[in-house]
């Protein structure tokens, strides 16, 4: 399984912060928002990822994350030129993902919660050809909408409808089967100039080749891309903080916890870091005073790891 980050477009729903620096390089609370989608990809046992950015963002990200072998992982990194939609991802990453099951995260979007991980297990080992996250939403009309029939069965996707058909959002993280790739060679541009991925999920709809994993009150999901999304996003990885004593989407623990580096490794990154909070917490968790996090645990024993 290999993963896309997609952290491109203008941010142009948060001018003018966005004017001169990519939203992905925002802090929420601790840390860069990028950390958040590659601490998904990372969490459902992903180690090839690919994060496409901007040509002028993408050294930036680069300058942080390096080739992720200080994480056990491997990051590569292609550029989009101009915001022509999310579906542009498969084809710009094609020669990364091609022939293989793959995952794509978008760079604002923050999950959280410690059934995560047993739901990404489901969707890494699906057998339909597409995975998407629905999600009960207050705005449903801000996202891709998903319908239901009377049999449950998923019967309509639409982007960002003036009329939701349902409170079901479907969130920015999606898996797929090796078809992708031909499939995003279909989509043409809609109405506002974008390749859509929600073209390119009808696509499998009407293969009815689609699985939609629901994710109850228990996940925390946000899509950073409004002012006040940004703040509820660093109040929530703050509030985690403050009442468990994790940090949510800490990529050092993860990679730790999964097994893709050692105790000695985690370390050497915190010490790296040691002037800030961040970088003492993640000593303490390569000293094994971390907080034991329990969705931490359920990888190690989803990966066959010792405990
Ligand atoms: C994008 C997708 C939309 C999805 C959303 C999730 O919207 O186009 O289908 O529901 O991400 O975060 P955007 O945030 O680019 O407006």
């Amino acid at each position: 399984m290999k993963g896309i980050v997609l952290a491109g477009g203008t941010g142009s729903r948060l001018f003018p912060s966005t004017r001169g620096v990519s939203k992905h390089l925002f802090p929420v609370y601790d840390k860069p928002m990028f950390y958040y989608p590659v601490s998904v990809l990372m969490q459902a046992g992903v180690r090839e990822i690919l994060i496409i950015s901007t040509p002028e963002t993408l050294p930036l990200i680069r300058r942080v994350l390096g080739d992720g072998n200080q994480l056990g992982v491997e990051f590569s990194y292609a550029a989009q030129a101009e915001p022509r939609g999310i579906a542009e991802a498969f084809l710009i990453g094609r020669s990364h993902i091609e022939g293989g099951r793959s995952a794509l995260v978008l760079g604002d979007n923050i999950f959280h919660g410690e059934s995560m991980f047993s739901l990404l297990d489901r969707a890494a080992s699906a057998s339909a050809g597409c995975v998407l996250f629905g999600c009960e939403v207050a705005e449903p009309q801000r996202y891709a909408v998903a319908g239901f029939g009377d049999d449950g069965r998923l019967d309509s996707l639409v982007e960002k409808p003036a009329e939701p058909v349902s409170d079901y959002a479907v969130a920015g993280l999606y898996f797929y089967d090796e078809r992708v790739v031909e499939i995003a060679e279909q989509v043409v541009p809609s109405g506002r100039g974008e390749l859509e991925v929600t073209d390119v999920n009808r696509a499998y709809m009407k293969l009815d080749d689609v699985q939609v994993v629901t994710m109850g009150k228990e996940i925390k999901w946000l899509d950073l891309g409004t002012e006040d999304s940004l703040m509820e996003g660093a109040g929530y990885v703050s509030s985690v903080l403050r009442d468990s004593g994790s940090r949510v989407a800490c990529l050092e623990e993860i990679a730790l916890r999964m097994g893709f580096i050692g105790p000695e490794q985690c370390h050497r990154l915190g010490e790296a870091m040691g002037a800030s909070p961040y970088g003492e917490y993640v000593m303490s968790v390569a000293q094994g005073r971390g907080t034991g996090e329990k969705p931490a645990l359920d990888a190690l024993v989803w990966q066959g790891a010792a405990v």
